[in-house]
Order: structure tokens, then sequence, then C-alpha cells
């Protein structure tokens, strides 16, 4: 009788044990299928951050974001209130499609001479200048015309270009013209928003608040339309040095703060482990990034991530916001008040953009661009 019934208590014991065993398993595949549906992915563990929690300041968001820059050097801004990357995607369609008269018209003083625009407007397709291929669309944050000072040296000229006005384009349809002048102003206020959100996480973590001064007047800012077409021919610069893939943009670092917007296009390939990995594309929100400027006066912290864009079987088009320290900023010390790299040839940031950017944009810019 008792052997009996110990004998039934085991058997009810194992019995418990093994559905215990059955049902941790159940757990276990649904959990491994809820996390199947996403493939796995190297950048899976990079941070999304929700756009109300950056702008407002919320500091459960820096320790994220800090990690994030330190291992990847990007992480997205996504939950946009009011944000529609389908409305700007559209109208930049809108605005390549338009006939080559309307936009030769806003087109800078390099392709039209008969403009004054050195850096804002559109910038025609060029080929064979390098690696680039692409066609551009340049607006900055202003809307007045800025004191021009015939006197002026170059760094002055450069200061006055920085702050060049804008231009727009004027079709026969005025709904367009306003809607287009809208959607890319509030688009640029937006990245705005997220690049100070971002300066001001920064400085927190690296117990640096003064670091947002030196973006005060960020007048060298840009948001930059871009259509890369798909090329007819290849050249050997297209080519990487480092795995042979051919690319529509070669491997660089950015300089600033850069908010990307790659809308569903494939093709952005990030450094990570001595490979370069799929960027997953930014859709409805963000991806944002640091360049080696800031690494430096961060005292290289957080990381400059080096990026690269495959060539894409089909037309691709982009969004990358630049935005940028104030021009009298001091470049030459860092946060923590050691020389930087940049501080050995420069003090403020312009004198370091006089020479950066014929680099960057040698499809836009003449060599002596701040001749006009
Ligand atoms: C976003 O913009 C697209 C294209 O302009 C439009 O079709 C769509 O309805 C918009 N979505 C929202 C949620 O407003
Ligand atoms: C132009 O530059 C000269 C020399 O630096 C200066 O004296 C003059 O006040 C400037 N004019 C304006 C309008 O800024």
């Amino acid at each position: 009788m008792i052997t009996v019934m110990s004998c039934g208590r085991v058997l009810f014991g194992v019995l418990i044990a093994i559905i215990s065993f059955y049902i941790s398993q159940i757990y276990d595949l649904n959990y491994f299928r809820l996390i199947g549906t996403h493939p796995k992915h190297d950048f899976d563990n990079v941070a999304r951050i929700p756009y109300t929690d950056l702008v407002r300041d919320d500091v459960t968001v820096d320790p994220l974001i800090l990690t994030s820059m330190e291992l990847y050097g990007f992480f997205y801004v996504y939950e946009i209130p009011g944000y529609n990357s389908s409305e700007e995607l559209d109208y930049l369609k809108q605005f390549f499609d338009l006939s080559e008269t309307v936009k030769m018209k806003l087109a800078v003083n390099k392709h039209n001479t008969n403009n004054v625009n050195v850096y804002r407007g559109y910038g025609p397709l060029v080929k064979n200048v390098g690696s680039q291929y692409k066609e551009l669309f340049n607006i900055g944050p202003h809307e007045t015309t800025p004191v021009y000072n015939s006197t002026d040296n170059v760094l002055d000229k450069l200061r006055t270009l920085s702050k060049e006005r804008n231009v727009w384009p004027v079709t026969q349809n005025n709904h367009f013209d306003e809607e287009f002048k809208r959607v890319f102003t509030s688009g640029f206020n937006l990245r705005r928003n997220i690049a100070t959100g971002v300066i001001r996480s920064i400085a927190r973590s690296l117990e640096h608040p003064q670091l947002i001064e030196r973006f005060t007047e960020h007048e060298f800012s840009t948001l930059g339309l871009r259509k890369y077409p798909v090329r007819t021919s290849v050249n050997k610069n297209m080519y990487s040095r480092f795995d042979k893939t051919t690319l529509s943009e070669l491997e660089h670092e950015d300089s600033t703060v850069t908010i990307l917007a790659t809308f569903s296009n494939p093709g952005l390939q990030a450094l990570y482990e001595n490979s370069y990995r799929d960027v997953p594309p930014s859709r409805n929100g963000f991806i944002v990034n640091i360049g080696t400027l800031i690494e430096d006066i961060t005292d290289n912290i957080i990381m400059a991530v080096r990026h690269r864009v495959k060539q894409i079987d089909h037309v691709r088009y982009s969004i990358p916001y630049f935005f940028n320290p104030s021009f009298d900023a001091d470049i030459s010390t860092s946060i923590s008040g050691r020389k930087t790299k940049a501080g050995e040839k420069y003090k403020i940031f312009g004198e370091w953009m006089k020479d950066y950017l014929p680099i960057v944009e040698p499809a836009l810019l003449k060599d002596k661009f701040t001749d006009v």
C-alpha cells in the first residue's frame, strides 16, 4: 500500500516534470518564432530612440545613444509625430522630374553663371567627376540675403556664404511650389531638433553640457536632396579598395553630425568588426551618425562610423542633413581641453570648412568657390 502510494507520487512528480519541460519548450519555441519573424541582423542591437524622448531631454535615452555610438557609430530616431517620409520622397521625386530649364534656374554659380548662389540650390548630374554620380538640391537655414562686403577676405566671404539664402523652385504649379517649400522647411527644422537633441544627450553623457554652445549658430548646416541614377558605365574609381564591391559612394567618414533618410532603399553599409554590413533603411525615421570632427572634439569616446553606398540596380534617393558647428566655433580644443587633430591646422570651424567643402562637393563647387 505504502509502496503503491509513493510510487504514485513519484509518477505524479515525473509527470509534472515532463509537462513543465514541454511547456517551457513551447514557450521557448514561441520565443524563437517571435524573434524569428525579424531575421537576425548584425545591427539588431543598434539603439532606436523615440523622437519625443530625445527632444524633451529624457535622460533615459543617454546611455542607449552613448552605447550605440561607442559600439556601432550610429543609431535610429523614429516615432516622429507628424513626419511622413513618403511625402518627402514624393516631393523630392517631383523636384528631380521638373524640366531641366526650371531646375537650371536654381543651379549653383558653377553651373549657371547668371546665378549668385554658390552652395544652396541645384547641382545637375555631372559625369566623370571621380566616383560621384548624383543630382542634388541643397537647402540651408537662411531665407534672407546676408550682407555682402566686397572688401572681405576669403574667410569673411565664406562666413557670408555660410548664411547664403535658399532658392526655391518656381513652376507653373503654385501648389507644388508652396508645398515643396513647406515640406522641406519643416523637414529641415525637424532634423535640426533631432541634431540638437543628440548633441545635448552626448554632452550629458560626457558631462560636458557646454558642447551645445559650439553649435548655437550652425549657419553652415545643409539639407541635401539627392538622386543617384543608375549608371550606364562603370569606372575604376567606383571599386572598393577594401573588397572590390562596386560603389556609388566610396568608403568615408562624415565630418560633423548627419541625420540621414534612406527611405526604403538598400545600399548603405557600415563598417563593423572589419567588414561592411548592410544598414537597415531608415523608413519613417532617421539614421544618426557623427563624423571625424565631432569624434575629435569629444576625445574619441564616440565613433565616426566608416560607411559607403553599394551600387544598386535602380535609382536611389536619399536625404542627408548635415548639422554643423557655428562658423566661428572653436574646434581646436576638445571637451577635455586637449588640442584636437583639427586644431593643428585650424582654430575655427569656418577655416576647416574652407578646405573640406570643395573636396566633398567637387561637382557643385568651383576650385575658388568663394570668388563669385
Ligand atoms: C504620407 O504621404 C503620402 C504621399 O504624399 C500619402 O499618400 C499618405 O497618405 C501620407 N500618410 C499620412 C499618414 O499622412
Ligand atoms: C566691409 O569691410 C570693411 C573692412 O573690413 C569695413 O570697414 C566695413 O565696415 C565693412 N562693411 C560692411 C557693410 O560690413
